[in-house]
């Protein structure tokens, strides 16, 4: 069985991208074999796994720009059945480094493809640029995730992104679809966060989930520790947020792909894919 690829994408900074891609893969991870890979030459879903990137000598660099194989350059966490493969600062030179490349925008695609059968499910965090990394990445995924912090301007570039996906999925991944919106950084004492949850939802439909993510010190503290949240503090809400997230990509993923409990069969083998321009209805 191949593994499913998910993309958490959104090119606005500190949106909640590290923290929904560390956070849902440490809770997939609990029962299912999982791979996060990072994307962002700052390193925060590396570190916030628990790897000091100063150990680190082989990377989502040298996997996209030097041909590594991901099996030597992955690494274990401490939560059991989630590997990294890590980022590292020198990722920043890659953008310009792909360039030259035939099929660059097929490098990580492919280099997922050798290790494809060690996971259920692969969850590539991205930075917060729409360039040749992020292209990589949407050409590599089955579904995006998209994370969204409860402000006044939540979509704002939203639409950039959507041409983006759009133009991955005619001319590179047909197969693209967007999976879940998430809202991040739900402070519900505010009218504004709710009225923006009303506008995201009426602009995304049913795509986006029901669980929305608290803004919650618990989740913020967790990465200096180096532990996802279900490790530093699983009962915080937004531990519970993240972890009842995880069960609805679960299930989402049963009924799109038909895997059944056992997480046989593989992506795409399911029919019912989910209509794929739904999302471009009018705000
Ligand atoms: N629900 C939350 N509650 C409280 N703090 C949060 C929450 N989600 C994220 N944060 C904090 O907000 C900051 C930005 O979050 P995060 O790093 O996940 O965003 P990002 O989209 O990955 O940012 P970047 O674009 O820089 O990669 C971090 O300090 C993180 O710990
Ligand atoms: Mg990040």
């Amino acid at each position: 069985m191949s593994a499913i690829v998910w993309a958490v994408v959104n090119q606005k900074g500190g949106v909640g991208k590290t923290t929904t891609a560390v956070n849902l893969a440490a809770y997939l991870a609990q029962g299912r074999r999982v791979l996060l890979i990072d994307t962002d030459p700052q390193g925060n879903a590396t570190s916030g796994c628990g790897i000091d990137r100063r150990t680190v000598t082989a990377d989502t660099y040298t996997v996209l720009v030097q041909d590594q194989p991901i099996k030597e350059a992955r690494k274990a966490t401490t939560v059991p059945g989630l590997d990294v493969l890590p980022a590292t600062i020198n990722l920043a030179a890659t953008e310009i480094e792909l360039l030259n490349r035939e099929n660059r925008e097929y490098v990580l695609k492919n280099a997922i493809a050798a290790v494809s059968d060690d996971y259920d499910f692969v969850l590539i965090d991205s930075p917060p640029s729409l360039g040749m990394i992020t292209v990589n990445t949407l050409t590599a995924a089955h579904e995006v995730l998209i994370p969204l912090q409860c402000e006044y301007y939540a979509l704002e570039g939203i639409t950039q992104l959507l041409e983006i996906i759009e133009r991955v999925r005619l001319h590179l991944n047909p197969e693209l679809t967007i999976g879940k919106v998430i809202l991040t950084l739900f402070d519900g004492r505010t009218n504004l966060a709710n009225q923006v949850m009303q506008e995201v939802k009426s602009y995304f439909g049913e795509a986006v989930s029901p669980t929305v993510v608290p803004r919650n010190i618990r989740l913020s503290e967790a990465p200096s520790f180096g532990q996802p949240i279900s490790v530093y503090d699983g009962r915080s809400k937004g531990a519970i947020a993240y972890e009842t997230i995880a069960k609805e990509l679960l299930a989402d993923v049963e009924r799109r792909y038909g895997v059944n409990k056992n997480g046989s069969s593989g992506a795409g083998a399911g029919t019912g894919r989910p209509n794929t321009r739904w999302w471009q209805r009018k705000r």
